[in-house]
C-alpha cells in the first residue's frame, strides 16, 4: 500500500523527498503495487513536446490493483456500496470478491462482442453500479472508456463518440434522478440517428420495466451479455504508458477535447493522493457524491478508493430528493467517515436551512471534502459547523480533469485548514505563480497564474486524436510548466487559494463549459446573428451562464425567443448548459480589431459597471451605456 503520512513533521520530510528526490519517491510508492513487469526507469518528462512517460517499460493491469490484489486478506470486505434514487428501495453492497466477478463476466460479455485491447467504449449510464463495473471491465481487458455524463445531449453524445471513434456504447433504458425520469437509450438512439458509424453495438442495461425502442440490429441486454459468462478473465498486460481513459472535457475554444490518461502513473498517483487527502483508515466508509462521469468519480469514486482497498459509496440520485435531508440522511444509515461533495451542492443546502442536518446523527464523520470549485466562505463555515460540528477538517481540494488527482489541499488532522483555501501541495506537486510575462511571482502575499514546475504520475498525456491542442492549450503559455487556466493567491503564510479561472471557461455548479462552447450552440438558432457568453456569480450555482444575443426578430417580448435559446442549448449540449439570462442586444461591444470585449460584458452582467476601463478605443463605445441601460444599471 503507498505510504500514508501522519503528522505534520512526516509531511514536511515526505514533502521534500518527493522533490529532492523525485524518481525515488515514487519509486517507492509505485512498488507498492503488483506489476506484471517491473519499470525500467521511473519517467522521462518533456513539457516541450510535451512527452510524458511514468514507470517506462513497466507493465500492469490496474483492475488487478484494485481487485485481484485484495482477494486474499480482504475478499469479503465491502468494495461498493450504493444507494438508490428512491430511499424506499434497499441499497446494495458488493464484497471485493463479487464485484471482482462481476467485472470478470462483464469484461468477458465486452470480449464476446468484439472489444479488443484500444477499442474504445463510450458509457452513457446513471450511477448504477453497473457503471463501475463497466468502467473496470474496460481496464481488466485493456479497452479504453470514455464516460459520457448522462446529462449530455445526444448530439454532444454524438459528437464523443466520433472523436474518439468509439466502438461500443454501454447505456441504460433509463436514469432516475429525483423525481424525473431520464430516457437515456432514447439519447443514445438520437445519437445513432445523428450518425455514429463506428459503433457496432449498443449494451443496455436494464433500470425499468417499462418497454423501450429495440434496434436488433446493434441493441443487446446487458443481463442477456453478461449471462453464463465465466467469473474470472485474466488481467490483460498495459503498458505503463498504454491509455487507461480518455474523458472529454471544456476548453475556451472550440470543441470538448479527450483529456488522456494512462496506466501506470495514473494507478500510483490516484491511490497515494486518495489515502492521504482522506486519511483513509481500514473499515472507514467513504462518500463521494460526484457523478463517475465527471473527473472525480473516476479517480475517487473508483480508481483510488478501489487500489487502497477501501470501501466506496455511490449514489443514484440527487442532494435534495426526496428532500433536503437525504445526504446528511445517507451518511447517518451508512455512518459515513469521509464525505466528498462540491461547493455547489453545500450550498443548495444551506439554502434549505440548518433543520435538515440537525435531524441526522452526523458523529461518524471524521473528514469533509469539496471540490470542484471555489467554496465561499460561508460556505466553507457552515459546511464546518452544522455538518462537521466543528471536528472534521475541511479539505479543500483543488485539481482538474488534467491532473488526474488531487493536487493541491490540507491534511486532515496534519496541517492547518483555512476558508476559502486549498493551502498546501500534496507530495511530488510544486505549484508556482506567474505574471502575464511569464516571470515568477515570488514571496508571500501576491496573486498570479497557477502554474505546476515538475511532472506528476498522473498528469495529461495528450488531448485524443490532437496532440498539438494538448501542447497549446497547457504547455505553450509559460516555458517548462503546466498552465491551469486558474489564478490563484498566496496568503502571507504561504497558502494557496485558487480564485477562479483565467481563461473563457466557466464553472457552473461545478461543472467546466466552454463559452466558445455555449456560443456555437446558441448561434445554431436561425435567428442569432452573434452572441457572447460570460460567466457571473451566482448564489448556489457559483458561476451562472448570461447569454448576450444579437437576433434580427423584431418583436418587443422575447419570451418565446429565450425559450427557444435555452431549448437549442440543451439540444447541442445537454440541459446543464442552459443560460440563466439571456439579453438581446443591438450589438456586442468590440475592439478594432474585431474582438468581442468580454471583461466588459462580465462586469455588466454582475450589475457592476464601475471601473470599466477605457472604452474610448472601441469599435462601438455607445454600445457599452445601451447594454447598461436595458440591463437597468445607472450610474
Ligand atoms: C476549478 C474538477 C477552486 C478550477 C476536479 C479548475 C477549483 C477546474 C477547485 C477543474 C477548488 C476545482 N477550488 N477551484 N478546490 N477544484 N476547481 O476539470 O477552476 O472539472 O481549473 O476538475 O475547477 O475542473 P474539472
Amino acid at each position: 500500500m503507498t505510504y500514508q503520512i501522519k503528522d505534520l513533521e512526516d509531511y514536511k520530510r515526505v514533502y521534500k523527498e518527493s522533490i529532492d528526490n523525485p524518481d525515488e519517491f515514487w519509486a517507492d510508492q509505485a512498488s507498492t503495487f503488483k506489476w506484471i513487469k517491473k519499470w525500467e526507469k521511473v519517467k522521462e518528462c518533456d513539457f516541450q513536446g510535451p512527452e510524458i512517460k511514468w514507470f517506462i517499460g513497466g507493465k500492469l493491469n490496474i483492475t488487478e490493483n484494485c481487485l485481484d490484489r485484495h482477494l486474499d486478506e480482504s475478499g469479503d470486505k465491502i468494495a461498493l456500496l450504493w444507494e438508490p434514487n428512491n430511499p424506499d428501495q434497499e441499497h446494495q453492497s458488493y464484497t471485493y470478491r463479487e464485484l471482482f466477478t462481476e467485472v470478470c463476466q462483464c469484461a468477458n460479455a465486452l470480449k464476446a462482442n468484439g472489444i479488443v485491447k484500444g477499442d474504445r467504449v463510450i458509457l452513457y449510464m446513471p450511477m448504477v453500479p453497473e457503471l463501475a463495473i463497466a468502467v473496470l471491465a474496460c481496464a481488466r481487458i485493456g479497452a479504453v472508456h470514455s464516460v459520457v455524463f448522462a446529462g449530455f445531449s445526444a448530439q454532444a453524445l454524438a459528437d464523443r463518440i466520433n472523436d474518439a471513434k468509439a466502438k461500443m456504447v454501454i447505456c441504460s433504458d433509463i436514469n432516475n434522478r429525483g423525481n424525473k425520469t431520464i430516457p437515456v437509450k432514447k439519447v443514445v438512439d438520437d445519437a445513432m440517428e445523428l450518425s455514429c458509424p463506428t459503433i457496432e453495438t449498443v449494451i443496455v442495461y436494464r433500470n425499468s420495466p417499462e418497454e423501450i425502442n429495440w434496434d436488433y440490429r446493434i441493441n443487446k441486454w446487458w443481463h442477456h451479455e453478461l449471462d453464463g459468462q465465466s467469473p474470472t478473465c485474466d488481467p490483460e498486460p498495459m503498458d505503463s504508458e498504454d491509455m487507461l481513459f480518455i474523458l472529454y472535457t471544456s476548453g475556451s475554444t472550440g470543441k470538448p477535447k479527450g483529456v488522456v490518461h494512462t496506466c501506470g502513473g495514473y494507478m500510483v498517483y490516484t491511490s497515494f493522493s486518495f489515502k492521504n487527502v482522506f486519511q483513509y483508515k481500514p473499515g472507514d466508509i467513504y462518500w463521494c457524491t460526484a457523478d463517475i462521469g465527471w473527473i472525480t468519480g473516476h479517480s475517487y469514486i473508483v480508481y483510488g478508493p478501489l487500489l487502497s482497498g477501501a470501501t466506496t459509496m455511490m449514489f443514484e440520485g440527487v442532494p435534495t430528493y426526496p428532500d433536503a435531508g437525504r445526504f446528511w440522511e445517507i451518511c447517518e444509515k451508512h455512518k459515513v467517515n469521509q464525505f466528498y461533495t462540491a461547493p455547489t451542492a453545500i450550498r443548495a443546502l444551506m439554502a434549505k436551512g440548518n433543520d435538515w442536518p440537525a435531524k441526522y446523527d452526523l458523529s461518524s464523520i471524521k473528514v469533509l471534502g469539496t471540490v470542484g470549485e471555489p467554496i465561499n466562505e460561508e460556505a466553507w463555515n457552515w459546511y464546518n459547523e452544522k455538518i462537521g460540528k466543528g471536528k472534521a477538517p475541511i479539505v479543500d481540494t483543488w485539481w482538474q480533469t488534467e491532473t488526474g488527482g488531487i493536487m493541491l489541499t490540507p491534511l486532515p488532522g496534519i496541517t492547518d485548514t483555512k476558508p476559502c483555501y486549498a493551502s498546501y501541495p500534496l507530495p511530488g506537486i510544486v505549484p508556482v505563480l506567474v505574471d502575464s510575462d511569464g516571470n515568477l511571482v515570488e514571496g508571500n502575499d501576491v496573486e498570479g497564474l497557477l502554474c505546476i514546475d515538475q511532472p506528476w504520475p498522473s498528469m495529461i498525456r495528450t488531448t485524443y486524436g490532437d496532440h498539438d491542442r494538448c501542447k497549446q492549450v497547457y504547455f505553450s503559455m509559460f516555458e517548462g510548466k503546466y498552465f491551469t487556466g486558474d489564478g490563484a493567491r498566496r496568503d502571507k503564510d504561504g497558502r494557496i487559494r485558487v480564485i477562479g479561472r483565467v481563461d473563457d471557461v466557466i464553472n457552473v455548479s461545478g461543472h467546466r463549459m466552454g463559452t466558445a462552447e455555449v456560443e456555437n450552440a446558441i448561434n445554431e438558432h436561425p435567428n442569432v446573428i452573434e452572441s457572447a457568453v460570460v460567466g457571473f456569480p451566482h448564489d448556489i450555482k457559483g458561476q451562472g451562464i448570461f447569454a448576450y444575443i444579437i437576433t434580427d426578430q423584431k418583436q418587443k417580448d422575447h419570451s418565446e425567443f429565450y425559450d427557444e435559446i435555452k431549448a437549442v442549448v440543451s439540444k447541442e449540449i445537454g440541459p446543464i448548459a442552459k443560460p440563466d439570462e439571456i439579453m438581446v442586444v443591438s450589438g456586442l461591444p468590440k475592439t478594432r480589431s474585431g474582438k468581442i470585449m468580454r471583461r466588459i460584458l462580465r462586469k455588466i452582467a454582475a450589475n457592476d459597471a464601475s471601473n470599466l476601463g477605457d472604452i474610448s478605443t472601441l469599435l462601438n463605445p455607445e454600445i457599452v451605456e445601451e447594454i447598461k441601460t436595458s440591463k437597468g444599471i445607472i450610474n
